[in-house]
């Protein structure tokens, strides 16, 4: 979800950012990290946990948590929400630790 109307703000068009999920090419904004392209799209389980393969997501959003780790253009554990978006990254979610590829 997206704040698109304001009654005071005015929010400019921003260039749309064409990327790779999981092999599905979405875009997100100019501007964006991965992690807050996703969740405005409503993607919000973006890792599962090393052990227990329980559902990780977009939680700290300052790069503390490692909640976001994905595996972006091939590279294990990157913190979705501090890198930004590239156009044509290829960004797939991890389970566990990941593997360098
Ligand atoms: S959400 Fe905590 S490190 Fe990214």
């Amino acid at each position: 979800m997206r704040v698109e109307k304001h009654p005071i703000l005015e929010f400019p068009m921003k260039a749309e950012i064409p990327f790779y999920y999981n092999g599905e090419l979405i875009k997100g904004f100019e501007g964006d990290t991965i992690a807050s392209a996703l969740h405005a799209l409503g993607i919000k389980v973006l890792s599962k946990s090393i052990h227990h393969k329980r559902a990780r997501g977009f939680y700290c959003a300052i790069g503390n948590c490692g909640s976001c780790n994905m595996t972006v253009n091939h590279v294990p554990n990157v913190r979705t929400c501090m890198t930004k978006l590239e156009p044509g990254m290829i960004v797939e979610s991890q389970e566990g630790l990941g593997i360098l590829k």
